[in-house]
């Protein structure tokens, strides 16, 4: 991927919303990456890479987890990242910066692969997979992106189901044209599979209130990628009227499926 297709890379003029974005994925996300890490088992000893980190606490998460292990964090801007006494932050590009093979007992990369075009989307992961030392684990978690059946109460049913249509159909062009597949949630688990990995899949989703500190993933969103959402035929009068319906107190919303894969390498 060159850096431009990522669809969140050019944040010229909205760096506040971008961090609120990256902030409201790490509060929301972080507890099922801990619980799944849980499940997995982390090796006390363990040398692990997080992948695109973004302000996810997953790397320290990890630090607690492997006390005598070692933890990198990468991620091609690295302003965001928080920082850990034993985190080692690293700025990388996964698409075109090398990475070493048979290294790492544990990578977690967490919505990334899915913006990433089809070819590269296979390479790195490829390469992810041979990073891995026998019997290593490699995390990989998504959004299945459902928000056209997201609506579960609102103040106008009708209204709010127009609204959030129109924005799944906009995200998802805008996403498209910047390369991502959005099919890619599920897809991950039969690309592990095929790289010869044991895959194991769990979904985690929740429920939204509006005003509620959730919603400021999609009003986070909407401003940071908003010429994006115009030009890919979302009205401006929609944006604001999503925006505002997002801080509503009526509105009742599930939040979008996401998928935890972890991929065992045998070993
Ligand atoms: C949607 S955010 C997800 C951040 C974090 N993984 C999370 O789930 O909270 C995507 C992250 O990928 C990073 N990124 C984009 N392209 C990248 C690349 N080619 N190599 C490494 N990181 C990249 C961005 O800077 C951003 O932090």
């Amino acid at each position: 991927m060159s850096e431009s297709t990522y669809l969140f890379h050019d944040t010229t003029g909205t760096r506040p919303a971008n961090a609120m974005m990256l902030n409201a994925l790490a509060d929301l996300y972080d507890p099922f990456s801990r619980r799944r890490l849980r499940e997995a088992g982390v090796r006390p000893d363990a040398r692990c890479l997080v992948v695109a980190a973004g302000r996810s606490r997953v790397a320290a998460i990890l630090a607690e987890m492997a006390p005598q292990g070692e933890v990198i964090a990468t991620d091609i801007d690295l302003s965001p990242c928080r920082r850990h006494p034993r985190v080692t932050l690293l700025e990388h590009n996964i698409v075109t910066d090398p990475l070493p093979g048979g290294m790492f007992d544990l990578i977690h990369v967490r919505l990334l692969l899915g913006h990433l075009p089809a070819d590269h989307r296979e390479t790195v992961l490829t390469a992810l997979v041979n990073a891995l030392t026998p019997g290593g684990l490699l995390f990989v978690e998504e959004f299945e992106a459902t928000w056209q059946t997201s609506v579960l109460s609102a103040p106008n049913l009708d209204d709010a189901d127009r609204l959030f249509t129109v924005y799944h159909h906009a995200f998802q062009a805008a996403l498209i044209e910047s390369g991502n597949d959005p099919r890619w949630g599920r897809r991950a688990h039969h690309a592990l599979r095929r790289r010869g990995l044991t895959v194991d899949t769990r979904g985690d989703t929740g429920t939204w209130t509006g005003g509620s500190p959730a919603c400021l993933l999609p009003h986070a969103t909407t401003e940071v990628i908003r010429p994006r959402l115009i030009a890919a035929g979302m009205p401006p009068a929609d944006i604001d009227s999503f925006r505002q319906l997002l801080h509503h107190r009526s509105l009742v919303v599930k939040s979008n499926l996401a998928l935890s894969h972890i991929g065992r390498h045998a070993g």
